[in-house]
């Protein structure tokens, strides 16, 4: 066990576990956030994903060990009223289906226009490519990405 201090949406938060735990684990588990979803536990689908220090990251590979003194946002600190440009997008262009992957999604998508805020079709694709959507759609949510672009 170990004590590990970081910054969770914005606010000091500190863990007493296993420092091998990974991020998805403590934020659901442990801190009781579950927007961040569980998919596939192995980095490969994109459900966990979240923000740290601004950039997407897959927490299901993030020991927790490694956040000391860093900055994780999740889908529940996107923005304080659920009111940022992606999660308005997603709403307007009715992005999601059975919604399960669609946090992970978001979070991308966010980190994505951060860094580009103009992003190319390839752009996205490249960038979206390791979020995978069992309802297929991947086409909406290439919509609200540029929708948010456009603004
Ligand atoms: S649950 Fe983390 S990438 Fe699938
Ligand atoms: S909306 Fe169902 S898995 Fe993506």
């Amino acid at each position: 066990m170990a004590n590990i201090t970081f910054k969770l949406n914005g606010k000091s938060q500190t863990l007493t576990a296993d420092p091998q735990m990974p991020l998805l684990w403590a934020l659901r588990d442990v801190i009781g956030l579950t927007g961040t979803k569980y998919g596939c536990g192995v980095g490969q689908c994109g459900a966990c994903t979240v923000h740290l220090n601004g950039m997407a990251v897959r927490s299901c590979q993030l020991p927790i060990s490694s956040l000391a003194n860093q900055e994780v946002t999740t889908i529940e600190g996107l923005s304080q009223k659920g009111d940022h440009p992606v999660q308005k997008a997603w709403l307007d262009h009715d992005v999601a289906q059975c919604g399960y992957c669609q946090a992970g999604q978001m979070m991308s998508a966010a980190s994505l226009l951060k860094t580009n805020p103009n992003p190319s079709d390839a752009d996205i694709d490249a960038f979206m490519s390791g979020n995978l959507c069992r309802c297929g759609t991947y086409l909406r949510i290439k919509e609200a990405i540029k929708s948010v672009a456009q603004k």
